[in-house]
């Protein structure tokens, strides 16, 4: 039976790389089949007009939101810049509903699908719930990526109750000395029992969502378990096991096999990114990040505690980032910034886990 899926999943993700040059996930079908409108479909066509032309400033909207609804963690994992206590400049703090409110306001009618989280882990924000159930009334799609340690059957039931879609548990190894070896902090026996409680609360209401996919982060240490736990993940119920490919500092920590090593050079699939069209960033204290893989507060676009998203979207940042993608799609040289898309694009190096001066190709290492 898991084989099938995992065929299926792979299927998914070959087709969107070839038609999109960007994985499309699950969770971005599902939302687009069941939270679409005429005006989310107006504005999407605008936007994928504005990609196609280049175009820096846009008449079109995200279709994307990411809430990190905390930059706090209880864990430590040792890879994580939140993990290893690093702020990167930014106030420590769990979002409230009203800044969350705020802002979804602004963007719910053009919004297909809300992600809760970053860099941080959403469930030890007491307000995550009352966003998502807000949200949901919005007929918006709402996922989030959780370390499922703060889980007890009473959040579980209310999470359930929240009408959430999509939950991600990372959960890396199928057994306690592997997992705590990156999780740390964590307790394994603890967490998967939080998932078996998640997964058995939907059995007997018979209910679908939210879909659970559990993320295994792969590294050397824990590679001889992935065949083992991906199939206990589907023993158990949930309905998607994805080993992911570790980014580390630390040539040790690197996976032997090929399929979970990161390709940190990848100018090919940064040339399509589109982000800075298609998703809204919002880090914790209310900054405006350029993607999901800007860290530090320096590199903002602006901040929502401060400016209207009407005021933000096309601002000078945001149209210059929009300018260097344009030019790197259309093969002509890029006009230096000191902008992170720059490093970003140039390189072919994320700005996460490791930064790059783009124009000497010199690995630094943040922290
Ligand atoms: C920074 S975490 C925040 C959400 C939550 N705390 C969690 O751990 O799921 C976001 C995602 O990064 C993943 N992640 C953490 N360390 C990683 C690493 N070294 N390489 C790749 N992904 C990693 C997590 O598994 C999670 O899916
Ligand atoms: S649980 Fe998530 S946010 Fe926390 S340290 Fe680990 S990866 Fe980072």
């Amino acid at each position: 039976m898991h084989t099938t899926r995992t065929l299926f999943f792979r299927l998914i993700n070959w087709t969107s790389r070839t038609l999109f040059a960007n994985r499309l996930s699950h969770a971005h079908i599902q939302a687009f089949l069941r939270n679409s409108s005429l005006r989310k479909l107006w504005n999407l066509a605008i936007v994928y007009k504005d990609i196609y032309l280049g175009r820096e400033h846009t008449r079109s909207k995200p279709f994307v939101l990411i809430l990190e609804t905390t930059n706090i963690c209880n864990l430590k994992c040792p890879f994580c810049l939140t993990g290893k206590g690093i702020s990167g400049g930014r106030a420590l703090r769990h979002m409230s509903f009203d800044t969350a409110k705020h802002i979804v306001d602004q963007v719910a009618d053009s919004i297909y699908l809300l992600q809760l989280y970053t860099w941080g882990e959403p469930l030890l924000n007491k307000n995550t719930l009352s966003i998502i159930e807000y949200t949901k009334t919005k007929n918006v799609y709402v996922m989030l990526s959780t370390n499922a340690t703060a889980m007890t059957p009473e959040y579980n039931k209310r999470l359930i109750e929240s009408g959430i879609d999509y939950i991600t548990v990372s959960i890396d190894g199928g057994s306690s000395e592997s997992y705590k070896k990156y999780r740390v902090g964590g307790d394994y026996e603890k967490v998967l029992n939080n998932v078996k409680d998640l997964l058995q609360q939907r059995r007997s209401r018979k209910a679908k969502n939210p879909f659970i996919e559990w993320q295994f982060v792969v590294f050397r240490h824990n590679e001889h378990e992935v065949n083992a736990t991906e199939k206990m993940a589907y023993q158990i119920g949930v309905d998607k096991f994805t080993p992911l490919p570790a980014y580390t500092e630390d040539e040790s920590w690197l996976a032997t096999d090929e399929r979970f090593r990161p390709q940190l050079l990848n100018p090919e699939r940064l040339k399509n990114c589109a982000r800075p069209w298609t998703h809204l960033n919002i880090r914790a204290d209310g900054g405006v990040a350029s993607c999901c893989y800007e860290f530090f507060k320096k590199d903002d676009f602006g901040s929502m505690d401060e400016t209207p998203f009407s005021e933000t979207w096309n601002n000078r940042l945001f149209q210059q980032s929009r300018r260097i993608i344009g030019q790197e799609r259309r093969r002509v040289p890029l006009e230096k910034s000191d902008i992170i898309c720059y490093n970003c694009v140039k390189s072919g190096v994320r700005p996460s886990y490791v930064t790059i001066d783009a124009d000497d190709l010199k690995l630094n290492k943040p922290g």
